[in-house]
Protein backbone atom coordinates (compact mmCIF):
# COMPACT_ATOMS: atom_id res chain seq x y z
CA UNK A 1 0.00 0.00 0.00
CA UNK A 2 1.51 3.45 -0.60
CA UNK A 3 1.70 5.90 2.02
CA UNK A 4 -0.17 8.87 2.54
CA UNK A 5 1.41 11.87 0.53
CA UNK A 6 1.40 15.29 2.65
CA UNK A 7 1.59 18.28 1.02
CA UNK A 8 4.37 20.72 2.90
CA UNK A 9 3.92 24.58 1.59
CA UNK A 10 5.68 27.42 2.48
CA UNK A 11 5.33 31.13 0.97
CA UNK A 12 7.50 34.04 0.68
CA UNK A 13 10.88 34.67 2.80
CA UNK A 14 10.94 31.16 4.41
CA UNK A 15 13.69 30.22 2.27
CA UNK A 16 15.54 32.99 4.35
CA UNK A 17 15.23 30.93 7.67
CA UNK A 18 18.50 30.76 9.44
CA UNK A 19 19.36 34.53 8.03
CA UNK A 20 16.53 36.20 8.54
CA UNK A 21 15.19 37.40 11.73
CA UNK A 22 16.93 34.70 13.55
CA UNK A 23 15.67 36.48 16.97
CA UNK A 24 12.05 35.54 15.55
CA UNK A 25 12.73 32.84 13.06
CA UNK A 26 15.04 30.71 14.63
CA UNK A 27 18.75 29.58 13.56
CA UNK A 28 17.84 26.56 11.26
CA UNK A 29 17.28 27.02 7.31
CA UNK A 30 14.49 25.30 5.61
CA UNK A 31 16.48 22.82 4.48
CA UNK A 32 17.13 21.29 8.06
CA UNK A 33 13.24 21.93 8.45
CA UNK A 34 12.54 19.83 5.61
CA UNK A 35 14.92 17.33 6.65
CA UNK A 36 13.43 16.80 10.05
CA UNK A 37 9.76 16.90 8.60
CA UNK A 38 10.86 14.35 6.20
CA UNK A 39 12.61 12.03 8.74
CA UNK A 40 9.20 13.02 10.94
CA UNK A 41 7.15 11.62 8.25
CA UNK A 42 9.00 8.49 7.54
CA UNK A 43 8.33 7.31 11.17
CA UNK A 44 4.77 8.34 10.65
CA UNK A 45 4.71 5.88 7.31
CA UNK A 46 3.62 9.15 5.57
CA UNK A 47 5.57 10.73 2.01
CA UNK A 48 5.55 14.09 1.83
CA UNK A 49 6.02 16.68 -1.15
CA UNK A 50 7.76 19.51 0.64
CA UNK A 51 7.92 23.32 -1.15
CA UNK A 52 8.37 27.11 -1.10
CA UNK A 53 7.93 29.50 -2.82
CA UNK A 54 8.10 33.67 -2.90
CA UNK A 55 5.19 33.75 -5.30
CA UNK A 56 1.38 33.43 -4.22
CA UNK A 57 0.67 31.68 -7.60
CA UNK A 58 3.00 29.07 -7.60
CA UNK A 59 1.65 28.48 -3.88
CA UNK A 60 -2.30 28.64 -5.37
CA UNK A 61 -1.44 25.65 -7.91
CA UNK A 62 0.67 23.58 -5.65
CA UNK A 63 -2.21 23.65 -3.14
CA UNK A 64 -4.91 22.99 -6.09
CA UNK A 65 -2.69 20.16 -7.12
CA UNK A 66 -3.15 18.23 -4.06
CA UNK A 67 -6.31 18.16 -4.62
CA UNK A 68 -7.28 14.24 -4.95
CA UNK A 69 -3.77 13.16 -5.20
CA UNK A 70 -2.43 14.38 -1.41
CA UNK A 71 -4.13 13.16 2.12
CA UNK A 72 -3.50 16.55 3.83
CA UNK A 73 -1.51 20.08 3.82
CA UNK A 74 0.38 21.53 6.09
CA UNK A 75 1.09 25.67 5.44
CA UNK A 76 2.95 28.32 6.09
CA UNK A 77 1.70 30.91 4.02
CA UNK A 78 4.25 33.52 5.78
CA UNK A 79 3.11 37.16 4.91
CA UNK A 80 0.49 35.92 2.67
CA UNK A 81 -0.86 34.58 6.01
CA UNK A 82 -1.98 37.76 6.47
CA UNK A 83 -3.61 38.78 2.90
CA UNK A 84 -4.35 36.44 0.47
CA UNK A 85 -8.23 35.19 -0.59
CA UNK A 86 -6.65 33.45 -3.23
CA UNK A 87 -4.87 31.14 -0.85
CA UNK A 88 -8.31 30.59 1.37
CA UNK A 89 -9.59 29.57 -1.63
CA UNK A 90 -7.32 27.08 -2.92
CA UNK A 91 -7.30 25.64 0.37
CA UNK A 92 -11.42 25.67 0.40
CA UNK A 93 -11.22 24.01 -3.44
CA UNK A 94 -8.74 21.61 -2.18
CA UNK A 95 -11.22 19.89 0.14
CA UNK A 96 -8.36 18.63 2.02
CA UNK A 97 -7.34 18.71 6.37
CA UNK A 98 -5.12 21.54 6.43
CA UNK A 99 -3.50 22.40 9.36
CA UNK A 100 -1.20 26.11 8.92
CA UNK A 101 2.06 26.73 10.66
CA UNK A 102 3.71 29.79 11.92
CA UNK A 103 7.13 29.73 13.68
CA UNK A 104 6.54 32.82 15.61
CA UNK A 105 3.46 33.39 17.88
CA UNK A 106 1.76 35.89 15.24
CA UNK A 107 -0.46 36.59 18.49
CA UNK A 108 2.43 38.35 20.00
CA UNK A 109 3.71 40.68 16.94
CA UNK A 110 2.49 43.65 15.18
CA UNK A 111 -1.53 43.56 14.71
CA UNK A 112 -1.73 43.06 10.90
CA UNK A 113 -0.16 39.67 11.80
CA UNK A 114 -3.36 38.89 14.24
CA UNK A 115 -5.81 37.69 11.22
CA UNK A 116 -5.48 34.93 9.04
CA UNK A 117 -7.12 34.62 5.92
CA UNK A 118 -5.04 30.62 5.95
CA UNK A 119 -7.38 30.06 9.03
CA UNK A 120 -10.27 30.01 8.02
CA UNK A 121 -9.65 26.59 5.78
CA UNK A 122 -7.23 25.27 8.24
CA UNK A 123 -8.77 22.34 10.66
CA UNK A 124 -6.36 24.31 13.37
CA UNK A 125 -3.39 26.49 13.62
CA UNK A 126 0.13 25.64 15.43
CA UNK A 127 2.16 28.89 15.82
CA UNK A 128 5.08 30.13 18.37
CA UNK A 129 7.14 26.75 18.50
CA UNK A 130 9.40 27.86 15.98
CA UNK A 131 10.33 24.46 13.45
CA UNK A 132 8.58 21.95 15.61
CA UNK A 133 5.38 22.97 14.60
CA UNK A 134 5.78 21.30 11.16
CA UNK A 135 6.59 18.04 13.57
CA UNK A 136 3.06 18.57 15.84
CA UNK A 137 1.55 19.56 12.10
CA UNK A 138 2.13 16.16 10.57
CA UNK A 139 1.51 14.64 14.13
CA UNK A 140 -2.16 16.37 13.88
CA UNK A 141 -2.59 15.71 10.45
CA UNK A 142 -1.76 11.86 11.17
CA UNK A 143 -4.37 11.40 13.34
CA UNK A 144 -7.32 13.37 11.12
CA UNK A 145 -6.50 11.60 8.44
CA UNK A 146 -6.10 7.94 9.92
CA UNK A 147 -9.27 8.79 11.86
CA UNK A 148 -7.65 8.79 15.58
CA UNK A 149 -9.45 11.75 16.17
CA UNK A 150 -12.40 12.70 15.53
CA UNK A 151 -12.32 16.51 12.64
C1 LIG B 1 5.39 33.53 9.62
C2 LIG B 1 4.68 34.72 10.26
C3 LIG B 1 4.28 35.73 9.21
O1 LIG B 1 3.64 36.85 9.81
C4 LIG B 1 5.51 36.23 8.47
O2 LIG B 1 5.13 37.13 7.45
C5 LIG B 1 6.34 35.13 7.94
C6 LIG B 1 6.56 33.95 8.76
C7 LIG B 1 5.93 32.55 10.69
O3 LIG B 1 6.23 31.42 10.32
O4 LIG B 1 6.09 32.93 11.85
O5 LIG B 1 6.92 35.22 6.86
O6 LIG B 1 4.45 32.82 8.82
Amino acid sequence: MTAPVILVVNGPNLNMLGSRQPEVYGRETLADVEAACRAHAAALRLDIEFRQSNHEGDLVTWIQGARGRCAGIVVNAGAYTHTSVAILDALLAAELPAVEVHLSNIHQREGFRHHSFVSKAAKGMICGFGSHGYILALDALDRLIRGKCEK
